[in-house]
């Protein structure tokens, strides 16, 4: 349960609700591997961000169940600062590490806050990277613009959004969305039991139709992000490397969107 004392809107307060009580529906093995496949299959990070990581200090904005505060330790960073609405999600990524980094836990700094509102000061981190989690707050760029403003010149940022259109974003969620106001999420739960949706489909299930904010973007919305804040060197980290989600458009639209860029030099 969360017992909050930062100050949230109704929607941030529904949103880490919503997602305190989700990493619980994997085993701590479960949630490890799905931490790996993230990192190296589905965000593909390794390359792109974890060469960065080395020594790096590393700011993960939403760190949800804490799968990247896990793998940035891996990949040897010397400090790794994870922030999110919910305490729950905290506390798991707390256990997470704990347990299956234990050689190097106290690197890992966790605290509640808002990255529409970090509570750092300008410059403060080498890498910082937010995956699955601007999309879902009030004002997407504003919290865009603080990763940029904590970030060190020279430092690297990687987003990871929704992607626009398609079968699937541009219908189905939305869809299934329009039911989320008459289906209690509770009852969702007890069908998604019965049916025995393995955790990772679960999850996808819950954070499609209950989160109070899911906004979807197409790529040039990104570049203009980039663009405003001034940053340069942008490098779209998924295109490349999914060629599945690029020849399946009807589908997948733009599919998901990893965008790394570097703050220049002061
Ligand atoms: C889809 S999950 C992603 C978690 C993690 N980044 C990952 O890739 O597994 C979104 C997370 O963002 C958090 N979140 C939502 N709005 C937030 C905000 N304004 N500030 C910080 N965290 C937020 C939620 O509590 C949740 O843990």
């Amino acid at each position: 349960m969360n017992d909050s004392t930062l100050p949230m809107t109704e929607n941030e307060n529904r949103a880490q609700k919503l997602y305190g009580g989700l990493w619980e529906l994997f085993t701590d093995e479960e949630y490890e591997r799905f931490a790996k496949w993230m990192w190296f299959d589905y965000y593909k990070l390794s390359e792109p961000v974890g060469r960065f990581m080395k020594d790096a200090a590393v700011l993960d904005a939403g760190c949800g169940g804490g799968a990247l505060v896990y793998t940035s330790l891996l990949e040897g960073a010397s400090r790794v600062v994870g922030i999110d609405l919910s305490k729950d999600a905290l506390g798991h990524t707390r256990r997470i590490v704990d347990r299956f980094a234990a050689d190097r836990a106290d690197r890992a700094e966790l605290k509640q806050a808002s990255v529409l509102e970090l509570p750092y000061d300008d410059a403060t981190f080498d890498v910082v990277y937010s995956a699955g989690v601007l999309h879902h707050t009030e004002d997407p760029e504003r919290g865009f613009r603080e990763l940029i403003r904590i970030l060190k010149p020279g430092g690297i940022v990687w987003i990871g959004l929704y992607g626009a259109g398609g079968l699937l974003s541009g219908f189905l969620i939305p869809g299934a969305r329009a039911f989320r106001n008459i289906i209690p999420e509770e009852a969702t739960r007890k069908v998604l039991d019965l049916l025995k949706f393995p955790a990772l489909r679960r999850y996808e299930v819950l954070d499609a139709m209950y989160t109070p904010y899911r906004y979807q973007y197409r790529e040039p919305e990104v570049h203009a992000w980039l663009q405003r804040a001034g940053l340069i060197e942008p490098l779209r980290t998924d295109r490349a490397l999914h060629p599945l989600v690029r020849r399946t458009p009807w589908i997948n639209g733009e599919g998901w969107i990893g965008m790394r860029a570097k703050k220049p030099e002061a």
